[in-house]
């Protein structure tokens, strides 16, 4: 198994994760879980999205959060935008970077958006002007990329369609896949991110993987055996579309952060530092989702076995 030395983590837990909330995560305490990754060795948060306040009420506060936050330096804060009017707002609050999403299927993309995936990507166009006289940072996220809940798998000649255009026609050089409910397995990322990383050599692809049938992992891997080096990942396993039946969490951070530290591929994120946020997350929202939180890093051992009086005595 060749791997690469080192891959770049994008914490999306701020906006993937608490969008799906159900109640409204007070601005302070977004602010404070921001700051605090902030200072784990991350290098990219994508902090909020600027979208309808009525579509993801739990994110009316984008602005604000963005104005309070505490920024560390070498970290890149960005946020999700779904339109132009949205790419505006991004950049007038002061992010690095700005990711719009397009959905491959219509279907998602009319419950998502309320546009087709050909208006999402004319959004795309001008979102791509915007940020370069801007000078920020633009990247482009596609949706339901390895499965959709309303339409199956797109097939990969619509999926590469829409790469080609992003990176050729509207000159997107950071291109995220996302298996935005869990429907992808390892073998289907395998095979597609091979495909697109060998067609596509000028692009930095981003695999945004959801764990929602457990496969978030090993899809990873099959990801990174492929020779993928970005990742999106969410504290505490939070996330999942509000528009898309079914969605659950993103693969956890911490979870990520040790299986590829295991395997001695570098992430610059301190794995102790960071649980300490990722349960700090869990005590907020009051639920997590992440092997390593319950369990602790593989390197934390016990220590000797020592039996205990009673242990575990099955009652008489
Ligand atoms: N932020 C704030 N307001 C916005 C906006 C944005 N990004 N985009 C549009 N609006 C406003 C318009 O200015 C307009 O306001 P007005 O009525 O006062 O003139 C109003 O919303 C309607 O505009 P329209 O372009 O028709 O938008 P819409 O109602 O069809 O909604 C989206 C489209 C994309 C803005 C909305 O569906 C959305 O925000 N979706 C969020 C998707 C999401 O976050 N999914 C999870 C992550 S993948
Ligand atoms: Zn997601």
């Amino acid at each position: 198994m060749v791997l690469p030395p080192a891959v770049t983590i994008r914490e999306v837990g701020p906006r993937d994760g608490f969008q799906m909330e159900p109640s409204f995560i007070p601005t302070e305490r977004k602010v404070e879980v921001i700051d605090a990754l902030a200072r784990t060795g991350l290098r990219e948060i994508e902090v909020t999205s600027f979208v309808h306040p009525k579509a993801v009420p739990q994110l009316a506060d984008a602005e604000e959060v963005m104005a309070r936050l505490h920024r560390v330096r070498g970290v890149r804060y960005s946020a999700l935008v779904p339109n132009q009017r949205g790419a505006v707002r991004a950049i007038e609050a002061g992010v690095d970077g700005v990711n719009v999403v397009v959905s491959v299927t219509e279907s998602h993309s009319l419950s998502n958006a309320r546009m087709t995936p050909e208006a999402a990507m004319a959004q795309a166009g001008l979102i791509a002007r915007l940020c370069e006289e801007a000078r920020v940072e633009a990247g482009i996220g596609f949706a339901t990329a390895l499965g959709c809940p309303f339409e199956g798998i797109p097939p990969y000649r619509v999926l590469e369609g829409m790469v080609g255009r992003a990176v050729e026609d509207l000159g997107y050089v950071r291109v995220s896949i996302a298996d935005t409910v869990g429907m992808a397995n390892p073998r289907l990322v395998r095979k597609t991110m091979d495909r697109l990383l060998a067609q596509f050599s000028e692009v930095t692809f981003c695999l945004h993987l959801h764990n929602t049938r457990n496969m978030g992992l090993a899809n990873l891997l099959a990801g990174l055996e492929v020779g993928v080096t970005w990742f999106d990942s969410s504290v505490a396993g939070l996330g999942g579309c509000p528009f898309a039946p079914g969605a659950s969490g993103n693969v956890a951070t911490e979870d990520v952060v040790n299986m590829l530290h295991e395997m001695g591929v570098e992430t610059g994120v301190r794995l102790d530092a960071y649980l300490e946020v990722a349960a700090a997350v869990r005590d907020l929202v009051g639920h997590a989702d992440s092997g390593v939180l319950t369990a602790g890093p593989s390197s934390k051992l016990l220590g000797p076995y020592r039996p205990s009086a009673s242990p575990g005595r099955v009652p008489s």
